[in-house]
């Protein structure tokens, strides 16, 4: 079988056709930017800042949004994490240093070090603690730099499987969260997910097919997949289920009545007295 688009040696299939290398690449590229028109994800003159850990779906965006930024009038940089677990870290970054330098697009590195601790500082509940910490860090250097907005990387496994662990912990209200793109508030900066529709396989396809190298390792801390392995499951037996939840859930709207404050040590926002992380701030830190 040959690329139906062009005739030429076959890659891989992308939505029921067989493509070549460069016929997928720029299949995955329209379907990405469906998706940006769908959601409305990008406005023009927009600063976005691209939160990159150098895995394929945020080297998949990277690729993407550099390839889309003169089409929707957008300008971006990037933005790596340093959060210090060993050689994990130090083979990500070097990987991200590497393609930032192939792409020219400018890289900002924040370590977490420069607040006291590290990942491996932390003891128990380590991936909610480097959650918050990427939450937290994404969205103020993002302020304080003058960008308007977040990109991240998570594909449309990620979205749904937090949704089902969402269900189950009686937190639905928290996929709100998730939405494609979730417009800022206060000091809240908005936050974008342009690879909502795409799958991990179309992902790690897509970034094979540009040649661009990825972090191949899992974080040593990373957590179970058992909720993506059901996403999966589900998929299979009802097929069409991943994008009908997505586009249902991109379409779900609450009014934001939830009450928020400062946080007393960071002045960033909190539903308490004192931010999530400057409590981990308080509780792993060296200097204390
Ligand atoms: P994860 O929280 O590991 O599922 O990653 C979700 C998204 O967060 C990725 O696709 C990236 O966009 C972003 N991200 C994760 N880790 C980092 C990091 N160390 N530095 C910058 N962005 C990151
Ligand atoms: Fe955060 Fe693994 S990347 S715990
Ligand atoms: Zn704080």
């Amino acid at each position: 079988m040959k690329c139906q688009r062009c005739g030429s040696e076959p890659f891989e299939r992308f939505r029921g056709g067989m493509y070549c290398r460069e016929c997928f690449a720029v299949k995955y590229e329209g379907a990405v930017e469906s998706a940006v028109r769908r959601y409305r994800m990008i406005g023009e003159n927009e600063r976005v800042l691209a939160a990159v850990s150098g895995g394929k779906d945020s080297v998949a965006m990277l690729s993407v949004l550099e390839k889309l930024k003169k089409r929707f009038r957008f300008e971006f940089s990037s933005l790596f994490i340093d959060l210090g677990i060993g050689d994990y870290t130090r083979n990500s970054k070097r990987i991200v240093e590497d393609i930032c330098k192939k792409l020219d697009i400018e890289l900002h590195v924040v370590r977490l070090c420069d607040y006291g601790f590290t990942i491996d500082d932390v003891s128990g509940k380590t991936c909610s603690v480097c959650g918050n910490v990427k939450r937290y860090i994404m969205n103020r250097f993002a302020r304080e730099n003058g960008f308007d907005s977040v990109a991240t990387g998570h594909c449309a496994e990620d979205i749904l499987s937090n949704f089902l662990k969402n269900l189950y912990s009686g937190n639905i209200q928290w996929s709100e969260k998730q939405r494609p793109r979730l417009d800022g508030y206060d000091r809240m900066v908005t936050k974008i997910r342009p690879l909502y529709e795409m799958g991990e396989r179309e992902n790690i396809l897509y970034v094979l097919s540009r040649g661009l190298p990825f972090v191949e390792d899992e974080c040593p801390h990373a957590p179970s997949t058992i909720w993506k392995e059901m996403v999966y499951d589900i998929e299979r037996r009802i097929p069409g289920f991943k994008i009908s939840v997505l586009r249902n859930l991109a379409r779900e709207r609450r009014e934001d009545s939830a009450e928020y404050r400062y946080c007393r040590i960071c002045g960033e926002i909190t539903s308490s007295d004192i931010c999530q992380f400057c409590r981990n701030v308080a509780r792993f830190s060296r200097n204390q």
